[in-house]
């Protein structure tokens, strides 16, 4: 098994740097782009192993997919008049890996198909809670069969779901969001949905920048059925929670200034940023343009040495409104990282959805962060964490295969007394190709990263 060695840099990061395409965005693109009957032109996909599980899941109902340069296009099945499959009686499996975001999203697409599809995956993404999918996908008449909750699902797709046009149906998730957007979008009577925790609107705002007919009106979102028959062009902007790596080894390695460029700053993203600066970090960003009906722009950050700990904890109503919890969701792992260099206590609560990522982030977070030679506490639903002077590192990291805590230990060898070593770092390229790369280059371009003796190409 390959193993990567991770070093202090010698000098400070520094330059500019862009972040790696978006990968929610990318997911949508190639999903909603699954409804159009003519080409659907994504300029800068993402090709995370995440990404490229949803480009198969299409390729596998017959949709076409050339990818030239930086551009990837979707074509559908060649007889658009026909549905994407024909009904056959034998399942057609897809596996969709590591992705949860694959996995739920597509079943709203896939029970608006005709045909019997059976989906599994890797697994950590065969422990991961479907029916939150499933059970309101239902209520559009959509015919959904989970393990116990879990993979395999079997999905008996329907050309003519009949939608939902009763009370709102409340939504807790954006993948779910998502899925019920795209069996909405396909059936007879449309769907409407009530959002009912703050969460990504990427959805929405492909669905306007598609032109398919969606109102928002209170957290309601009112999805009318369409057909979408237009040459549709797609740009994907950088990825914050790729770029938030980058921001976090700045404002930890003495001396770094960095600019992260072309990245998607739509403000239900940024809530990591947020907090970040509520720790007294310095990092700055500014909405540039927009890319696709997505804000997008550069985000500076520098080296922080004075960072104080911060309580993110949405049940104390005392607790100061800093930045939404479930809108960093994915960044916490990192946020604890920095929290263990910052001066005090962090205290992180509402965050039990954390249990059922790609792993267990709560007890995965704190068995990282103590092998490195923090102070954490696990709490049912987050961690309380407190500052140290230093992090001693010299150990093996074990990320449970987690995309997410494979590189925010990648970020903590940076700053650790001792070199860290970090086995199986191909993880990465789950939600970030090239990340080892990109590490090692960052800045004037000495960050040593050393994997099974062979030093990682910048
Ligand atoms: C995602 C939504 C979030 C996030 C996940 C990607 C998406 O999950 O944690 O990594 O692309 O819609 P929820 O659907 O639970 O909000």
């Amino acid at each position: 098994m390959e193993i990567i060695q991770i070093s202090r840099p010698d000098s400070p990061l520094r330059g500019q740097i862009s972040a790696p395409a978006d990968k929610s965005i990318t997911h949508r693109a190639l999903l909603f782009g699954a409804l159009n009957s003519r080409a659907t032109h994504i300029l800068n996909p993402s090709r995370s192993a995440d990404c490229l599980a949803t480009a198969n899941l299409l390729q596998s109902l017959g949709y076409r997919l050339l990818a030239e340069g930086n551009e990837l296009t979707l074509l559908p099945p060649e007889l658009p008049s026909e549905p994407p499959s024909t009904p056959r009686s034998e399942p057609l499996w897809i596996d969709c890996h590591n992705s949860g975001t694959t996995a739920r999203m597509s079943l709203g697409l896939l029970s608006a198909t005709s045909g019997v599809f059976r989906l599994t995956g890797d697994d950590s993404l065969r422990k991961r809670p479907m029916e939150r999918a499933a059970a309101p996908l239902r209520l559009l008449g959509a015919t959904v069969q989970t393990s116990n909750g879990t993979m395999p699902i079997t999905i008996h797709g329907n050309g003519e779901l009949k939608g939902y046009r009763g009370a709102p149906i409340p939504v807790a998730s954006a993948q779910v969001w998502t899925a019920l957007a795209l069996a909405g979008a396909r059936s007879q009577a449309g769907v409407i949905l009530r959002q009912t925790t703050p969460m990504r609107d990427h959805s929405a705002r492909m669905m306007q920048h598609l032109g398919l007919p969606l109102s928002i009106a209170n957290d309601v979102a009112t999805i009318q059925p369409a057909t979408l028959d237009a040459e549709i062009f797609i740009t994907i902007p950088g990825d914050l929670s790729g770029a938030a790596f980058l921001v976090a080894a700045a404002v930890l390695v003495p001396g770094s200034h960095l600019v992260i460029s072309n990245v998607g700053l739509n403000p239900t993203r940024i809530a990591f940023l947020q907090a970040l600066r509520g720790m007294g970090a310095q990092v700055q960003w500014a909405i540039e343009g927009e890319v696709s009906n997505e804000p997008c722009g550069s985000i500076t950050a520098e080296y922080s040495p004075k960072m104080h700990g911060i309580e993110l904890d949405p049940t104390n109503p005392n607790s100061p409104p800093i930045a939404s919890i479930a809108e960093m969701m994915d960044e916490l792992p990192l946020l604890a990282l920095v929290a263990a260099r910052a001066k005090g206590t962090t205290v992180v609560r509402g965050a039990a959805e954390l249990r059922v990522k790609e792993s267990d982030r709560i007890s995965q977070t704190a068995a990282v962060l103590r092998e490195l030679g923090g102070e954490i506490e696990e709490l049912e639903d987050g961690f309380r964490i407190t500052g140290v002077q230093e992090l001693e590192g010299g150990c093996n990291i074990d990320h449970a295969g987690d995309h997410r805590i494979c590189m925010m230990a990648g970020v903590a060898g940076l700053i650790t007394n001792q070199p860290i070593e970090i086995p199986n770092p191909s993880v990465a390229e789950v939600s970030f190709p090239r990340f080892w790369e990109v590490l090692a280059g960052v800045g004037e371009g000495n960050v040593e990263c050393r994997m099974s003796n062979r030093v990682v190409p910048k």
